[in-house]
């Protein structure tokens, strides 16, 4: 989309897609691209409202342009995020804008001085305070953590349209529509969640204090710095992060597995199987040496039960499944229930860490943990069928 399509008076969209990157913060996967969304007001004065990732630089700077006085004059740059997906092009925006005043709080210019060394035409900002653009007026709301220490949310009171950074995105391109009446919302539930759960989801509780922050604000836009522009309906993204930073689920389970040679796909089968029986129909399973752990957070996030099963592996878990388990302690998910299962040949170790990570998590643990040496017999995979089913009967309660 090389055009900026007005987001209401005065107001619009210059960001960009990045159909390029293979992997957000060089981890999560991106197979449908993101969008770095940047917008311009164009009031008495002429703001623009966060950047974009300096790889589209040349397209970015075509559409201020277009956009700006005379092609060169913007008055402020307003900054709520500083993560270099969304400020990588302030030093060339400054070189080109000179006289662009940069608008922040205390935490983000210093954010800008150690990024850029932009010391100059810099004014701080404190929570509560204001911006009169001439015929626009913009309430800046710090909220901290959603998702770098610097985060705050531009509000705008004339237009209403909220700036809200990182909170409310989402990965995956803008494919033609930009506002929620202009796409297949379903086509992009999976990618806001996982956009969620992987970047956002650890500050949840922050996000819950920003959500407080925005009570009583009669917000009619949403123009989040990632993924569509909620214009008809912003309650549904809305709604849709005070769910999940709440850690609310679905009732459904994500069995994820690890298995070099079997026995512990077997179990996990065998757990799916009870699963199923006991009345279960959203069942995810994942062989975690397969599906990269940005997809089995997604999951984790949305269904209460998680059932893993590893094989040993040096005796300690399976690498793949170490490396999701570090991920799931490090996200902070809550209010789960748990089952545990696993395999050794010659020495234990896998079951053992799970342990561990019930015990580090607080999750309500599922009996039974079942634990096979080499190979289940009928009895052990009968065990694991009692898995399945007694987590069928934990997400009923
Ligand atoms: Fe989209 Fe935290 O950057």
């Amino acid at each position: 989309m090389h055009n900026p399509i007005p987001v209401t008076n005065d107001i619009y969209w210059i960001g960009v897609n990045d159909h390029e990157t293979d992997l957000f913060e060089a981890q999560w996967p991106l197979p449908e691209g993101v969008s770095y969304n940047s917008y311009l007001i164009r009031a008495g004065k002429t703001a623009l409202i966060d950047t974009v990732k300096k790889t589209h630089l040349t397209q970015y700077v075509e559409k201020v342009r277009r956009l700006a006085e005379g092609g060169r004059k913007v008055d402020y740059l307003i900054i709520n995020h500083m993560e270099p997906d969304h400020s990588g092009s302030v030093p060339v925006l400054k070189q080109l804008f000179p006289e662009m005043n940069i608008v922040g709080n205390k935490k983000t210019l210093d954010l800008v001085k150690e990024f850029y060394g932009i010391t100059t035409d810099t004014t701080t900002i404190a929570d509560g305070d204001v911006l009169d653009l001439g015929g626009h007026t913009l309430r800046f709301v710090l909220t901290p953590m959603v998702h770098w220490p610097e985060t705050m949310m531009t509000f705008d009171e004339t237009s209403r349209v909220l700036f809200s950074g990182d909170a409310f995105g989402s990965f995956k391109t803008l494919d033609g529509g930009l506002f929620d009446d202009e796409i297949n919302i379903a086509r992009y539930d999976d990618e806001i969640l996982r956009y969620f759960s992987n970047i956002v989801g650890k500050y949840s509780l922050m996000v819950q204090k920003a959500m407080a922050r925005l009570q009583g604000i009669d917000i009619k836009v949403v123009a989040s710095t990632h993924g569509p522009v909620w214009k008809k309906a912003p309650s549904y993204i809305l709604d849709k992060y005070d769910l999940w930073s709440r850690y609310m689920a679905e009732p459904g389970v994500v069995v994820a597995y690890a298995s070099m040679y079997g026995s512990t796909l077997e179990m996990a089968e065998a757990v799916s199987r009870g699963l199923s029986l006991a009345g279960i129909r959203e069942i995810r399973m994942h062989d975690v040496a397969r599906t990269h752990p940005s997809y089995i957070i997604r999951d984790a996030w949305r269904y209460k039960g998680v059932i893993l099963g590893s094989c040993t592996y040096e005796m300690g878990l399976f690498p793949a499944m170490r490396n999701l388990v570090e991920l799931l302690d490090e996200k902070g998910l809550k209010n789960r229930s748990l089952g545990i299962f696993g395999s050794f040949g010659w020495t234990g170790g896998a079951v053992k860490n799970l342990k561990s990570f019930a015990e580090k998590s607080a999750w309500s643990l599922v009996e039974p943990v079942v634990e096979v040496k080499c190979a289940p017999d009928e009895h052990q995979l009968d065990e694991c069928i009692a898995l399945g089913k007694n987590m069928a009967g934990a997400l009923s309660v």
